[in-house]
């Protein structure tokens, strides 16, 4: 199922819930999504609630790479979190196995910026989030 552009507009933290619900139909395993935005912006408390609403324990257990790397049990099928603000060449992640988590899993990739171009998957979803004026709202667009 491809997805149709769409805009959240002033979406608070506690509406990030909403938005992972209306994503969840279109997740399945091998799906990747590109998250963007600048720091703060809400990327990794999107993902949290996007965890949440697959079905994750949470807390997450911490990998040792986990500013890098999360990886959240859900209900039916594994959440690969990927942060790649700090990666300045893909040789630095090739020992986490992700072509395991890219075909088996969700996967959320924070600063996809390096792996974009490379990345191919018949799944491919772009989430942007923006700040609004009010401090704690913010524009959400998939696309
Ligand atoms: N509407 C909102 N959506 C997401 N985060 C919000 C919102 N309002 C306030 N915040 C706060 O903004 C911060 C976002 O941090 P984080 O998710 O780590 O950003 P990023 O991963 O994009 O750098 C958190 O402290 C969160 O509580
Ligand atoms: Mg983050």
């Amino acid at each position: 199922m491809t997805i149709a552009e769409k805009i959240f507009h002033h979406v608070s933290e506690s509406q990030l819930n909403e938005i992972s619900l209306f994503l969840k139909p279109y997740l399945k395993a091998g799906s990747i999504i590109f998250l963007k935005g600048d720091l703060g912006a809400g990327k990794t408390a999107f993902t949290k609630s996007l965890a949440a609403i697959l079905g994750a324990n949470m807390p997450e257990v911490s990998s040792p790479t986990f500013n890098i790397l999360q990886i959240y049990q859900c209900a039916a099928i594994e959440l690969w979190h990927l942060d790649l603000y700090r990666i300045e060449e893909l040789d630095e992640i090739r020992n986490l196995g992700l072509e395991d988590g890219f075909a088996n899993s969700i996967t959320v990739i924070e600063w996809p910026d390096i792996i974009e171009q490379r990345l191919k998957a018949s799944n491919i979803i772009r989430i942007a989030i923006e700040f609004e004026d009010d401090e704690l709202l913010r524009k959400i667009r998939i696309y």
